[in-house]
Formats: structure tokens, sequence, C-alpha cells
């Protein structure tokens, strides 16, 4: 069975405490429930990991390299200005798709710009916990061509 690799960066673990008029009352556990849960529909191994580090995301990007087929990842406020992270995903060659919980591009000026988004095969941002599903969803046509 093809592997997904669902990376969530700094801060996530907060969900469901964290800003929840902005980023809702889900909890990282459910979304990641959710995720495995739809991973079995769809035909694809998923593996959830979050960390606060972000060397530690690197390491876990590099190590993806021959174990799973596809990533999505959010990699939180990574996301604007981490040149390692980004370079980490175009290390390994496998396709990413970035997820964000808030539409980032509606938010204050420093969270627009995505560092990651020009190696990324594309960006979902803006629909809650539902970005990440409709992320597993494209990551799933991705790995079955
Ligand atoms: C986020 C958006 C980022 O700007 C922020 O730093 C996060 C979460 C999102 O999912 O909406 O930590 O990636």
């Amino acid at each position: 069975m093809a592997r997904a690799l669902v990376v969530h960066g700094p801060n996530l673990n907060m969900l469901g405490i964290r800003e929840p008029q902005v980023y809702g009352s889900t909890t990282l556990a459910a979304i990641n429930d959710r995720l495995t849960a739809l991973g079995q529909e769809l035909g694809l191994e998923v593996e959830c990991f979050q960390s606060n580090h972000e060397g530690v995301l690197v390491d876990k990007i590099q190590e993806a390299y021959d174990r799973f087929q596809v990533i999505v990842i959010n990699p939180g406020a990574l996301t604007h200005y981490s040149i390692a992270l980004r370079d980490a995903v175009s290390s390994v060659g496998l396709p990413v798709i970035e997820v964000h919980l808030s539409n980032i591009h509606a938010r204050e000026e420093f969270r627009h710009k995505s560092v990651l988004a020009p190696v990324a095969v594309g960006q979902i941002t803006g629909f809650g916990p539902e970005s990440y599903l409709l992320a597993l969803r494209a990551a799933a046509k991705l790995v079955k061509g």
C-alpha cells in the first residue's frame, strides 16, 4: 500500500486550545484520526508526525524519501521563512502538498508569503481541518497517477 507522511509544524500540537477563533476547536489528535480513516478509504497508509523544532522536521522529511510516496505538510509559522524546510522538501524529490487551516492570504501580510509553495505541487489553505482531508485526497490522486 502507498504511504503518505503528514507533517505538522510548530504549535499545531496546541490545536483546540490555540486561538480557536482562527484555528477552530478540533484537536490535532482528532485531525490525525480523520486522516488515518480517510487514508484507509483511499488505500493510503498514513503516518502523522508533529514537531515544534525545525531540525527535527528536516530530519523527518529527509528520512521520508525512500519510505513514503507523498508528503502532506502544514509547516506552521515555518511556512513563511524556513529555507531549511524548503530545501528538505526539494531534496527528497517526493510530491508535497502544503496545507493551512486558516487562509494565510487573508491574514497578516507576513503570512501571505510561503517559501515552500514554489517547491510544493500545490497549496490548500483556509478550510480548517478539511484542508488536510482535501490534501490527502489530492495526495492519493498523485500517488495513483
Ligand atoms: C498555519 C498558518 C501559519 O501562518 C501559522 O503560523 C500557523 C498555522 C495554518 O494552518 O493556518 O502556525 O499554518
